[in-house]
């Protein structure tokens, strides 16, 4: 992809209103996608996270009557709820410390000071108190590395936030889970009659946004 085409593919995506619900993302397609969540970098690394891919035509029913009856919930060939912990328990750390360790093949004691790193910082450090929405934030790194590569694959999405957090997690049985709902993406492909597909794109200019010092 050259630079006129990346900046186009920018361009083009746009949060999708109305989505063709008899257009179907592919599986190699969808593949490509669910590997831009297990791809993206979260804070030291420790993915606090759940992505769950409702395919259940009622499951999704019950979401879009707990988002505004938007329509995307129910016509996007994909939709994820992107969900994180609620809380970061040392035994997270460890198994975390763990996996690095199976990984790449460093012993598990030669990773000791990142382990009490981790801990000084989220389970016993300032940190801790704000947990849940540290736990987010990196939620919606995940979001916009899957909105990024689905435009770059000329696939449509819609962020959403504009639902209700605890319906969601009563519909998803994440009660008693450790985990809880924050937005969710929706992908496929737009209609033909999203009037928003051909709006301009409303943004401050860039020397506003972007400083150099
Ligand atoms: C975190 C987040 C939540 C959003 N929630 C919704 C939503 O619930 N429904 C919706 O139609 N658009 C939603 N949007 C889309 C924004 O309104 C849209 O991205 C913004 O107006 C810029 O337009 P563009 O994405 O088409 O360039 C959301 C966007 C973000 C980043």
């Amino acid at each position: 992809m050259n630079s006129t085409e990346l900046l186009s593919a920018l361009q083009w995506r746009y949060a999708t209103k109305k989505f063709d619900a008899s257009k179907k993302i592919g599986a190699e397609d969808w593949k490509i996608l669910e590997q831009s969540l297990v791809l993206s970098p979260s804070s030291y690394g420790l993915q606090p996270w759940k992505f769950i891919v409702v395919q259940n035509p009622e499951i999704r029913s019950q979401l879009k009557a707990a988002s505004w009856n938007q329509t995307q919930v129910t016509d996007a060939s994909h939709y994820v709820v992107l969900a994180t912990k609620e809380k970061i328990t040392e035994q997270d750390v460890s198994d975390f410390i763990q996996l690095n360790s199976d990984v790449r093949g460093v012993p598990a004691e030669k990773l000791k000071g990142y382990h009490d790193l981790i801990l000084a910082d989220l389970v016993n450090g300032p940190r801790s108190a704000i947990i849940e929405t540290w736990a987010q934030r990196q939620a919606y790194i995940a979001m916009g590395f899957i909105m990024e590569t689905a435009a770059m694959m000329k696939i449509d999405t819609c962020p959403l936030e504009g639902l209700d957090p605890s319906a969601y997690d009563a519909i998803l049985d994440l009660k008693g889970t450790g985990f809880k709902t924050v937005a969710a993406v929706a992908l496929g492909y737009r209609h033909g009659e999203d009037g928003y597909a051909h709006a301009k794109k409303v943004r401050y200019p860039t020397e506003k946004v972007v400083q150099y010092l």
